[in-house]
């Protein structure tokens, strides 16, 4: 019966010799001298055979079958290879997928072979026996063909192992793509064969690269190499390479710069959490100020007029509208990591997540599933109050994300020396924007009165005090899920005694404040009138250091930012007339906290504390510096 056949070879007179005897047979041949030409005639000739060889330039037999059979009009296309390589290395004929294969040989036997092939193509796929190869008989090995072919190999290894996704375009059409090519692109290698180039992108990097190809394809180009575009969620940086010495080829080479975009986007955000941190604690200096002022003084008129109970009772309420003032406050310090960093104790984070866990059981809709995956212990040194602050902030969050329902998972794992903690919620997620700024003071997208975006900036300020991370990974619709990272505790570590302070009255030592605040002064006389110490007052260092040679104080009580002779240099001053001075440090906000002074200064003090001071604050504070 009369076939539409289509010989494939770059070799010519292997080409003319099959294409003569088929013709003569009766059969309507075609003829293509490589792979490239073969997939041009595809578009217009559909055979019911096709013969081709292995080793071609272009587009090699092993594509060219790939190709063909993601072609739907080539489904019942005859496939035959026929070369010589077949004969002579460890063919894999499962993994070239062709019908059948005839080695080539001396030209007689040949063309008995291509003739059974022929007959064998007539019958049904599925009654054929297993793949034989005709004429192995007839061929002697060719060492050329196997060092063509291994080097082939070679250049191939190299290219799939590199980084970079590799396209090889030969007259607009991709003829070769390395692995990571393929993968980047999300297609199967036989879409990516033979397609133009541009037409495997999306729209509208298809279209620059489209316009690149056009208009200057001998010249060096690039898209993306300022702001990388995105395919299929990879930040990516396209060139395209001409071949020198070869005006139909070009490469492309398609790099994924999504892990280095990542970074430079993780140190834009410290350095501008870091400058948001700056101003944060510039306000919050200011405030506490004031919020002493306050609070001493309300804590005065309550000591004052005790009979009054009208106004002892306002003046309470002032007391705890300081408080929270100030645990407002103390949030943007968190935030900041300005904060003097408490004294850190053992604690295990999961009688910390235990105990939240509890209250969100109670507290939460029941529609929110709670799921914990916890080991026994998972030691951390820390302050179990901020912790469970920062993971209940993040468990509110998850609440809030899922209106309708939903599950919440506390994940947690201690890998070596670090304890990993992942909070995860079903919920409704966070575009790339809000993934960004989630952790910036005052972000929201909740409505007005329902969130103040403390929340988050707050649970990354506790966590960084604690030398930890917070990493946050969400997408619309898709949840989100925040992995915290701590340094576990080392075997060893102890916990701190929790004594918990009383009012302790002194017995009339004389305490020296030095304070360049007047309201201050003021409302210490107060307290320590209160307590039962005798109160001595300088406003500046250089006062200060005098008030200390003339009264001897027993103790002294030192502000840090004063004008003239600041805190620090007071203390240096006194030390060196009196190396045994019992001094404190009460201050506002200092840049570096406690580790702004200098060693010799830190190992003289006796205490250092933030202000607000309250009177249990300040009884404390001075019954630790009288007891040794
Ligand atoms: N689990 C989450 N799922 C989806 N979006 C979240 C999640 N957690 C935080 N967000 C987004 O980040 C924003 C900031 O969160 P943050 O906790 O800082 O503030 P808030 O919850 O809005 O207010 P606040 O916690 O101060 O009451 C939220 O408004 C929300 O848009
Ligand atoms: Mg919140």
């Amino acid at each position: 019966m009369k076939k539409k056949i289509l010989v494939v070879d770059d070799d010519r007179v292997m080409l003319k010799f099959v294409t003569k005897l088929l013709t003569r047979e009766g059969h309507e041949v075609q003829a293509a001298e490589d792979g490239f030409a073969a997939l041009n005639l595809l578009a217009v000739f559909t055979p019911d055979i096709m013969f081709f060889d292995l080793i071609m330039p272009k587009i090699d037999g092993g594509k060219l079958v790939k190709i063909a059979r993601s072609m739907p009009q080539m489904n019942n296309c005859f496939l035959v290879i026929l070369s010589a390589a077949v004969a002579e290395i460890d063919f894999d004929f499962e993994e070239t997928g062709a019908d059948s294969y005839i080695a080539k040989g001396p030209f007689s036997s040949m063309a008995e072979h291509i003739k059974a092939a022929i007959e064998l193509s007539d019958i049904p796929r599925a009654q054929q026996k297993s793949k034989s190869v005709r004429g192995l008989n007839s061929v002697y090995a060719r060492q050329l063909t196997k060092e063509l072919l291994s080097r082939n190999r070679h250049l191939e290894t190299i290219l799939e192992s590199m980084a970079e996704g590799i396209l090889e375009v030969y007259s607009n059409k991709v003829v070769y793509a390395n692995g990571v090519a393929v993968s980047l692109l999300g297609l199967p290698l036989e879409e990516i064969l033979a397609s133009y180039p541009a037409d495997l992108f999306t729209h509208d990097i298809g279209q620059r690269l489209g316009h690149l190809l056009l208009t200057s394809p001998l010249e060096p180009a690039g898209i993306g190499e300022k702001t990388p575009v995105e395919l299929n969620g990879r930040q990516i940086t396209i060139k395209i390479l001409p071949v020198r010495g070869e005006t139909s080829t070009i490469i492309i080479m398609i790099t994924d710069v999504s892990e280095r975009k990542r970074l430079e986007m993780q140190l834009q955000h410290v350095q501008k959490m870091e400058a948001i941190g700056t101003i944060a604690a510039g306000v919050a200096h200011n405030f506490r100020n004031t919020l002493t002022e306050i609070l001493v003084n309300s804590q005065l008129i309550q000591m004052s007029y005790k009979d009054e109970s009208g106004l002892h009772a306002v003046a309470g309420r002032i007391n705890s509208s300081v408080r929270r003032g100030s645990s407002l406050v103390d949030g943007l310090l968190q935030f900041s990591r300005k904060q003097i960093k408490e004294e850190f104790e053992l604690i295990d984070l999961i009688k910390v997540i235990d105990e939240i866990c509890q209250l969100i059981q109670k507290s939460f809709d029941q529609k929110i599933e709670i799921q914990t995956n916890l080991p026994a212990r998972l030691p951390i040194m820390g302050d179990s109050t901020s912790i469970s602050q920062a993971l209940m902030n993040l468990c509110t969050n998850a609440r809030d994300a899922m209106p309708d329902g939903g599950k919440l998972i506390i994940n947690g794992k201690q890998e070596g020396r670090r304890i990993v903690v992942t909070i995860s919620d079903t919920g409704q997620g966070m575009d790339r924007e809000a993934v960004a700024k989630c952790f910036d003071p005052f972000f929201t997208t909740k409505p007005i009165g329902k969130g103040t975006g403390l929340g988050l900036s707050t649970t990354y300020g506790i966590i960084k005090s604690h030398e930890g991370l917070i990493i946050v990974d969400s997408r619309p619709n898709q949840g989100a899920t925040f992995t915290i990272h701590f340094p576990a505790a080392m075997p060893g570590a102890r916990k701190k005694d929790d004594d918990t302070p009383i009012i302790v009255r002194g017995k009339g030592q004389c305490v020296l404040v030095v304070d360049d605040e007047p309201e201050i002064l003021n409302a210490m006389e107060g307290l320590l009138n209160y307590l039962g110490y005798r109160p001595e007052f300088a406003s500046s260092g250089k006062e200060g250091l005098e008030k200390y040679m003339q009264r001897k104080p027993d103790a002294v009580l030192m502000d840090i930012n004063m004008p003239e002779m600041g805190g620090v240099s007071c203390i240096e001053e006194i030390l060196n007339h009196d190396p045994a001075a019992n001094i404190a440090i009460i201050s506002g906000y200092e840049e570096e906290g406690i580790d702004g002074l200098s060693k010799e200064v830190r190992k003289c003090i006796k205490d250092y504390r933030a202000k607000p001071l309250g009177l249990s604050d300040l009884s404390e504070l001075l019954a630790g510096m009288f007891k040794g």
